[in-house]
């Protein structure tokens, strides 16, 4: 049976990624970290498609269940793992409840994404640079890494250290010579559906990076 997320649909430009990962994965299933998954806009369709998935979030309710509390009211969760079970995607997904800094996995994926993760006001204890660079350190040679950032056109994001302008994305893999931009794209502000914890349509400006380790 087929679920659905609380955070809403994946755009075009995830499955546009996914296909580019199985186009360089022939001989086996590609193996994809989501970082941030929430109860699993982003898993479910990877692991559908036969992807092996690790993902990690750090917000115990989207993961494994519970009640949420929004301006809407109190919102059921059903979580991304009973959402993997009913689908029967378990051995297809690896799910870890906690700050995926403390997971270092070096080298082990041939992929990774990550959507507006880590501008998180709880990302404060980390430096954005470290952070950029744990992302990375989860990808084997020749792989691929998806950032899919957000831009602090909100008040609350303007002056975070982790939610910086996209010259600071360009300026930290200027020092990755390890790291080659593929796509780095900065859209203009767009209109974002409601969806659980914002619960009516509102701005956001995001910042698509595409990035293959070369070494
Ligand atoms: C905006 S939500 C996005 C959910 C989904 N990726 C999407 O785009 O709809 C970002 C998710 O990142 C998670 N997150 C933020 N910082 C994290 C961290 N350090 N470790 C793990 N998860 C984190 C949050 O708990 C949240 O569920």
């Amino acid at each position: 049976m087929k679920t659905s997320s609380l955070w809403g649909q994946p755009q075009s430009r995830y499955y546009s990624y996914l296909a580019r990962i199985e186009a360089a994965e022939a001989t086996k299933a590609p193996t994809l970290a989501v970082i941030g998954c929430a109860d699993g806009k982003y898993v479910l369709p990877a692991a559908r498609k036969g992807f092996d998935v690790w993902a990690v979030d750090v917000d115990d309710i989207a993961v494994n269940g519970g009640v949420k509390e929004d301006a809407s009211g109190e919102v059921q969760v059903p979580g991304l793992v009973s959402r993997v079970k009913q689908e029967n995607l378990s051995d297809r997904v690896e799910v870890t409840s906690g700050d995926f800094m403390d997971f270092p996995r070096p080298g082990q994926y041939d992929a990774v994404f990550t959507s507006g993760a880590l501008q998180y006001s709880f990302n404060s204890r980390h430096r954005l640079a470290s952070m950029v660079d744990a992302v990375c350190d989860l990808v084997r040679v020749d792989g691929l890494v998806y950032f899919d950032y957000m831009l602090p056109l909100e008040k609350k994001y303007k002056g975070r250290e982790n939610c910086p302008e996209a010259q600071w994305w360009k300026d930290h893999f200027a020092g990755r010579p390890d790291f080659q931009v593929l796509h780095h794209r900065v859209l203009p502000p767009v209109l974002d559906k409601a969806h659980i914890e914002f619960p009516v349509d509102h701005y956001h400006q995001w910042g698509h990076l595409l990035v293959r380790r070369s070494e």
